[in-house]
This record gives C-alpha cells, sequence and structure tokens, in this order.
C-alpha cells in the first residue's frame, strides 16, 4: 500500500482499514491480518505508557514505537504521529519527519487544519507523505477541557470543510476525522478526493480507523462509545495471571 494508491482506490470505493500499532508483535499481526495502514498513534501515550493525554509524548518516545512497528510490518503502511510540539514551524516539521521516516515510517500525521497548510505542504515538498488530522485533536485536549464532536453548528461545518480543503491543497494524502458529527463528516468525504478515516465520525467516510487496544479490550479501564469490541484481551491475561500465581503459590504435589 502507497500513499499515492489511496486517491485510486477511493474512486473504487474501496474502503480503508486503518488501526493502531505501538510495537514488534502487534503489527506483525496485523499485518499478517491484512490490514491497509498501521498507525503508530500518539495514543500509545495513554494506551501504553500510563500518560492521561497526548501531549506527554516525545520525539524519542515516538522513534522508539515506530521502529518496533517498521520491523513488524511487511505489506501495510506505517504512518507515524508527529507528537506534541514537535511541529511547531515547517523548518522543525519537516526535521521530525525526516527522524519517524529514518526509523521506519513512510509517512507522518499531524493535527490541525488551515493554520497547518503550510507545514504539511512543507513536509511534503520535502518528498514525506503527509496524513492531517481533524475535529477532535488530541493534542489540544488540555485547551478544549476535554473531548468533544466537532461540527455541531453550521460555522463549526464550514470551518471543518474550509480546513478539509486546505490540507488536501497543500498535498495531504488522507485525514483522520475524529468526532466530527456524522452528517458533517459525510459531506467531507463527498467534498474530498482524498480519502478520510474516521474514528467516531460515522460510516460515511472512506475508512476507519481504531485504537487497537480498543478494539481488542486491551485497555479496560475505558472505551470510548463509538468502539466496537471484537475481543477481551484483559479478561484474558487476567485469567492467565490468575492461573499462574495459583499454579506458583499452591504447586499440586
Ligand atoms: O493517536 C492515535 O491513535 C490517533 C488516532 C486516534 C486517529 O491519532
Amino acid at each position: 500500500m502507497k500513499p499515492a494508491d489511496l486517491t485510486a482506490l477511493k474512486r473504487r470505493g474501496e474502503k480503508l482499514a486503518v488501526l493502531t500499532a505501538y510495537d514488534y508483535p502487534t503489527a506483525r499481526l496485523l499485518d499478517e491480518s491484512g490490514i491497509d495502514i498501521l498507525l503508530v498513534g500518539d495514543s500509545l501515550g495513554m494506551v501504553v505508557l500510563g500518560f492521561p493525554d497526548t501531549t506527554h509524548v516525545t520525539m524519542e518516545h515516538m522513534l522508539h514505537h515506530t521502529a518496533a512497528v517498521a520491523r513488524g510490518a511487511e505489506r501495510a503502511l506505517v504512518v507515524a504521529d508527529l507528537p506534541f510540539a514537535s511541529y511547531d514551524t515547517p523548518e522543525q516539521a519537516i526535521a521530525n519527519a525526516r527522524r519517524l521516516v529514518a526509523a521506519g515510517a513512510h509517512a507522518v500525521k499531524l493535527e490541525g487544519g488551515a493554520s497547518h497548510a503550510a507545514r504539511i505542504a512543507a513536509i511534503v515538498a520535502d518528498g514525506i507523505p503527509v496524513m492531517a488530522h481533524l475535529g477532535m485533536l488530541p493534542q489540544s485536549v488540555v485547551q478544549e477541557g476535554g473531548y468533544r464532536i466537532k461540527g455541531k453548528t453550521p460555522e463549526a461545518a464550514a470551518a471543518l470543510l474550509a480546513d478539509a480543503h486546505a490540507v488536501e491543497n497543500a498535498g495531504a494524502f488522507a485525514v483522520v476525522l475524529e468526532l466530527v458529527q456524522a452528517d458533517v463528516a459525510a459531506v467531507l468525504s463527498a467534498a474530498l478526493k482524498i480519502p478520510t478515516i474516521g474514528i467516531g465520525s460515522g460510516l460515511a467516510c472512506d475508512g476507519q480507523v481504531l485504537v487497537t487496544h480498543d478494539l481488542i479490550g486491551l485497555f479496560p479501564w475505558f472505551t470510548p462509545k463509538f468502539a466496537r469490541q471484537h475481543a477481551q484481551v484483559a479478561v484474558s491475561l487476567r485469567e492467565a495471571a490468575a492461573a499462574f500465581i495459583r499454579e506458583t503459590k499452591q504447586p499440586e504435589r
């Protein structure tokens, strides 16, 4: 899968399946399962590193986990998040995008619309494909005071459409729509040539992305309402640990 192929996939009406991965075995299992895109999301800050939000994730964290995922990915496109405060200027954005590519990413993702178009264009001009991210922007959660649905008013919907056109014109090859009201996500998906990849944004998007821990029940302390769980790995892990503890402490003679 190459970034340049995605627009043609969208034209053919083929949907994209995207999951997060942060380590080698998960990346390899998802890759072998046929996933289109592995996203080394900065959600790793919460579901792997135990931080309260993504603003604690550093470039060093992202480089370490991107390299592990890249070692497990044979055919999927590997996209790595540029973390909080790592793309404040076009120069910094290019330098850090290059580091993620050197660690094994095929493309990078950053959060922001028209305000970030120049940074997207600069990275793309440097030869690195960029996935954009609109709607709820987790790196701004502290300023925004929570995770809320976006695009609820006509003005907010129009601003999202303008942002979507701005990131497409800047050269982004796809755009994540996070917590965008479903009817607005449908309008954006119809308006853009590049694919939209939704998370909590309805089924009209051109693809769907989930945090793998939410899909497989590996982070039982919080699961977003929109996430359909297809496994309960935390339950299996607790059962296996309990069995091991029992066997160790009360060995059968
Ligand atoms: O960090 C992440 O996992 C993401 C997805 C939620 C889209 O950005």
